[in-house]
């Protein structure tokens, strides 16, 4: 059931394409407006919300970190996000106004489901962004978003991620819309970038050996550090864990402005650094950042918008992933990140499906 693959890991980051097709494709109706089944919100209930509270754990959570940037953006509602398991615990301030997102590939993540069921007590509305059907979360939702990624079998989640920021894009534009704070020509816009994703997404794949060919330079390294802007720095996160759970690399992301505050101290001769640079508004920023750590000796590989050469004075090695507007790269920036920790974990004999101490859903605390 790998169909050929040597592993699950790479299979399904190789069913993105699909996985991402079907969950904006089968939203989409004939007039082009958005159409999100299982999701009961009306006009005043959206108007009615006053914040929006994203809540998950591990990969879930960065897509939450890439949601709140995005549904900020189009909905014009202040977005708090939390991990689950300090959600839980902390006593957020969550009311009826609250529209509570709870994001799981899985559905029986037990503190993604005792924070829904907290929110849910303080009287939040409570959606959530499932990939299992008929799940816990699920059942426990007042609104469900399935994304359509299908199973997932290896514990490092790949496309669950994907689906997951396309469905944050969907509800984001539902509500903008709804709100009235989505132009046409925006909407237009957003809507044509994310149909391309799924093409453009194939065409880097397409390009996977040269990202193996950089993993076969790398393995040996024991410590990464992964920097980014804006929408970069989710995408950043997420590329951190993907690779220090199935490679075992001690790696680590950070918001490439706040280096200077602490972090940099780290950087010295021969240090990886891995420098996400494909947001237009943040290029100059990030070079210089990647300029401050080649200043004490880093070794950089840059992840940045074809056409942006500029790059190429300054990191060691350029990934470049297909043009696109800054608000949806998190896409085409993640992938190379995927396939760069599997063929990583794979030089170093690792176990990738089934990483040491990790198990595919977190059913205990
Ligand atoms: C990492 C990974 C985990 C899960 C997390 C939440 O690759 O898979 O970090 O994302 O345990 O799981 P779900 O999404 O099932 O709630």
């Amino acid at each position: 059931e790998k169909e050929g693959y040597d592993h699950f890991m790479l299979k399904e980051i190789h069913e993105q394409p699909k996985g991402l097709y079907e969950t904006l494709n089968r939203r989409i109706e004939k007039d082009g407006s958005i159409k999100l089944d299982g999701i009961h919100l009306t006009k005043e209930d959206i108007e009615n919300f006053n914040k929006v509270f994203i809540v998950a754990c591990g990969t879930a959570y960065h897509a939450g970190l890439v949601g709140k940037f995005i549904l900020e953006n189009l909905a014009k509602i202040p977005v708090e996000i939390d991990v689950a398991s300090e959600f839980r615990y902390r006593d957020p301030f969550v009311d009826d106004k609250t529209l509570f997102i709870a994001i799981s590939q899985s559905g029986e993540t037990l503190d993604t489901l005792a924070a829904l069921r907290e929110a849910k007590r303080k009287g939040a509305r409570i959606l959530s962004v499932v990939n299992v059907v008929g799940s816990s979360v699920a059942r426990e939702s007042d609104d469900v978003f399935y994304t359509w990624a299908g199973p997932e079998i290896a514990v490092a989640s790949t496309k669950a991620y994907t689906t997951q920021l396309m469905c944050m894009y969907l509800i984001g534009l539902y509500m903008g819309r709804k709100k009235g704070v989505v132009s046409d020509e925006k909407y237009a816009q957003y809507m044509s970038e994310l149909k391309q994703i799924p093409d453009k997404l194939a065409n880097l794949l397409e390009g996977e050996s040269a990202i193996h060919d950089l993993a076969k330079e790398l393995y040996k390294r024991e410590q990464v550090f992964f920097i980014g802007r804006g929408a970069d720095v989710g995408v950043s996160y997420e590329g951190s864990l993907k690779l220090k759970e199935i490679s075992y690399i001690n790696s680590f992301a950070i918001a490439a402005g706040e280096l200077k505050h602490g972090t940099i101290a780290l950087i010295e001769k021969d240090t990886l650094v891995i420098a996400l640079a494909t947001q237009d508004k943040l290029y100059e920023k990030m070079l210089s950042n990647i300029q401050e750590v080649k200043a004490r000796g880093a070794y950089v590989i840059g992840v940045a918008k074809e056409g942006n050469k500029e790059i190429e004075k300054q990191a060691d090695r350029v990934i470049y992933i297909p043009d696109c507007m800054d608000e949806v790269s998190p896409f085409l920036s993640v992938v190379p990140l995927q396939i760069l920790a599997y063929y990583i974990a794979k030089e170093r004999g690792c176990d990738i499906d089934k990483p040491k101490n990790l198990a595919k859903s977190v059913t205990v605390e």
